[in-house]
């Protein structure tokens, strides 16, 4: 695992962007791994503008989101859906039908075993972004006493849902299930990076950074990833 410590949120966010620009650059029809929550936003922000400077093309890439809501539909503003088309896919030239997040409106089992098929017809994923909830979870990968391997159907936990209420009018609104890539889902990727902002964080990192490797901290498993790089800035990194 490397840790790379950048001055704030917008270094962060380069830095995660260039990962992924050197990624599209050197492989143009990459599976891509993508992930939601206000961390990742602004490295969405730099690739699109890196799309727009005619830098990089998502035109033959695949992408396969970590997870969704259950319960809201496609259309509502704070689904995970609404979420990747409103800051990236709407504004570069990604082909929708290459577009995979789960869709949680039908049979949810038979969705879950159906993602890891396409990721795997797909040829797996090149690269992964993640963000980390205050819990230490990854996609929805909840605490828990075991590392869940594919995709499946996650209860959130109150911590998670309190956390993510800021987006919905109150905590009642907050969907208490979702579809989310398994842990070895994510680890199956080929590169993985994790980013981080903001000292609400700096707890967290610091515990799967240098704690213990346990399903309690899920992206503590990260560290048995061969190509994991997390990029924090300062005031994540605070307590390393
Ligand atoms: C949600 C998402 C996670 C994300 C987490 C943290 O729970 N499912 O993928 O990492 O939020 O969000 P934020 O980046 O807003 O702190």
């Amino acid at each position: 695992m490397v840790v790379k410590i950048c001055k704030d949120y917008d270094e962060m966010s380069r830095a995660a962007a260039n990962i992924f620009a050197a990624q599209i650059i050197t492989k143009p029809d990459s599976v891509l791994g993508f992930a939601t929550g206000s961390t990742p936003e602004g490295t969405y922000k730099e690739l699109v503008k890196m799309y727009k400077e005619g830098l990089i093309s998502f035109k033959d890439i695949t992408s396969f989101n970590l997870d969704e809501y259950v319960g809201i539909t496609r259309e509502n503003d704070q689904s995970y859906y609404y979420f990747m088309h409103h800051h990236l896919f709407d504004h570069v030239d990604i082909n929708e039908s290459n577009v995979n997040i789960p869709n949680t409106g039908g049979n949810l089992q038979d969705e879950c075993m159906d993602y890891e098929h396409r990721i795997k017809a797909a040829g797996g994923v090149d690269l992964q972004i993640v963000g980390i909830g205050n819990n230490g979870h990854i996609g929805f990968n909840e605490p828990c006493d075991n590392f869940v391997e594919n995709t499946n159907v996650v209860e959130l936990q109150q911590r998670t849902i309190e956390a993510n209420a800021r987006f919905f009018d109150s905590a009642d609104d907050v969907p208490t299930r979702a579809v989310t890539m398994g842990i070895g889902t994510i680890m199956r990727a080929r590169k993985v990076v994790l980013v981080a902002s903001g000292e609400g964080k700096a707890d967290i990192i610091r515990d799967i950074v240098k704690g213990k490797i346990t399903p309690m901290a899920p992206a503590s498993v990260l560290r048995f990833h061969n190509d994991v790089t997390v990029i924090v800035d300062k005031a994540a990194a605070s307590l390393l």
